[in-house]
């Protein structure tokens, strides 16, 4: 992988002396994608699966295309198990709102969840007083696998878990629990917003029902998620919007959903941004993805190298077996924040500071009651980069 010339396909990194560290919130987005985008703006902007006239043509086969680019990269079967969402987020929201609860269902979550999949399954809980129960990782932020054999039973609906935490970066062991709820007949919901741009995903292989992603952290640009729902499930998941597009028949008093990933985009779906997401996705398999991850392993394990070195430093998550990408820590009697904007002041250096929507998990199982300071990295990066951040920190704690 040449960093050098990769660096130059990012317009910002050239506009913007920064140092970019915060790539497990967002990505930044390459010229490619860019353009891409501008070229439906200016040369076939018009509104898809609509129009019989050729712009609308056109606009239609770029988004169809974006879209086979994407069940390709996930290797799910057919095109019409690719929904679009704005992301991540308002995946996880579609399932949970459009499943069918009964009272005697239960819900599996977990403390290691990012918000966005923690917050839904507590409000389903609440609305339709259905279990739910949530499993607490250890201290290193691994799971103890009999865990999940112990609360799952029969009344499992769901069992909905991260693939890669947003706080250290651990993979969790989807496989196996996917086998275990299907044992129980159970669904399972991926969330794969961090793992996807990293590791892209074999949803066929993996065997999951649902997953979730967002383009905006994988190079693509912001207002586009991708939804995953298996061909078989779709029946049973009642659409969040209903409206124009979504529809097969309509009369005076009733209609009929149309049976394919346009039940789930009412409305004018984010044209512009999944045809830029399709090029993203080109962009990062024309690197290569296992690249780009021995990459991010690569440096995240530099960063680890010097700061286990530091006394007053503690990094959570344990030794960097199965890690990708992200490191967090805390520098003992500085808060978070703080640190987090002197680096910016004195070197230019964007990185994430406080809960990183995983409250449960900080405040329960790291007891940082100000937050962590997280670093997460991408294929731009470079090791200079990493040097200044670690010249910064030793200054502060070595
Ligand atoms: C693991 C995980 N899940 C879900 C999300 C939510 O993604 P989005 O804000 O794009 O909806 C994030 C965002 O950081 C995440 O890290």
């Amino acid at each position: 992988m040449n960093i050098k010339e990769i660096r130059k396909d990012f317009p910002i990194l050239r506009k913007k002396k920064i140092i970019y560290l915060d790539n497990a919130a967002t990505s930044l987005t390459p010229n490619l994608v860019i353009d891409k985008m501008i070229e439906y703006y200016k040369e076939y902007r018009s509104n898809i699966g609509r129009g019989i006239y050729e712009l609308s043509q056109l606009a239609t086969t770029e988004y169809e295309k974006a879209k086979a680019t994407i069940q390709n990269f996930i290797r799910a079967k057919s095109s019409s198990e690719i929904i679009t969402t704005k992301n991540a987020t308002e995946g996880i929201n579609i399932i949970a709102n459009g499943l069918k609860w009964k009272k005697e269902d239960n819900i599996i979550s977990t403390v290691l969840e990012h918000h966005s999949n923690y917050l839904p399954w507590i409000r389903i809980r609440n609305k339709y007083k259905v279990g739910l129960e949530i499993i607490y990782p250890d201290y290193n932020g691994k799971f103890n696998i009999n865990d999940f054999e112990d609360k799952i039973n029969e009344n499992t609906k769901i069992v909905s878990i991260t693939h890669l935490s947003n706080v250290i970066g651990n993979l969790v062991p989807i496989d196996k629990i996917v086998k275990i709820a299907h044992d129980y007949g159970a669904m399972v919901l991926i969330d794969g917003a961090q793992s996807v741009p990293h590791l892209g995903i074999n949803v066929n292989k993996i065997d999951c029902d649902f997953l979730v992603f967002s383009g905006h952290k994988m190079c693509g640009p912001t207002g586009i998620g991708i939804l995953y729902i298996k061909k078989e499930l779709q029946e049973k998941i009642e659409p969040l919007n209903i409206g124009g597009g979504s529809i097969k028949r309509v009369e005076k008093d009733n209609f009929e959903f149309l049976l394919n990933s346009n039940k789930f985009e009412a409305g004018t779906p984010p044209i512009a941004q999944l045809i830029g997401l399709g090029e993203a996705i080109k962009y990062l398999q024309s690197i290569g993805l296992e690249n780009i991850a021995n990459h991010d392993i690569s440096l995240i394990h530099k960063v680890y190298d010097c700061l286990s070195q530091i006394k007053d430093i503690e990094i959570y998550g344990g030794n960097l077996k199965n890690r990708i990408g992200i490191i967090s820590f805390n520098i003992k009697g500085v808060i978070p924040h703080d640190l987090a904007l002197s680096l910016d002041i004195s070197s230019n250096i964007c990185i994430r500071s406080g809960f990183l929507c995983a409250e449960p998990l900080i405040k329960n199982i790291f007891k940082a009651p100000n937050g962590v300071i997280r670093l997460s990295t991408y294929l731009y990066n470079n090791e200079r980069e990493i040097d200044v951040f670690l010249e910064n920190i030793l200054k502060i704690a070595g």
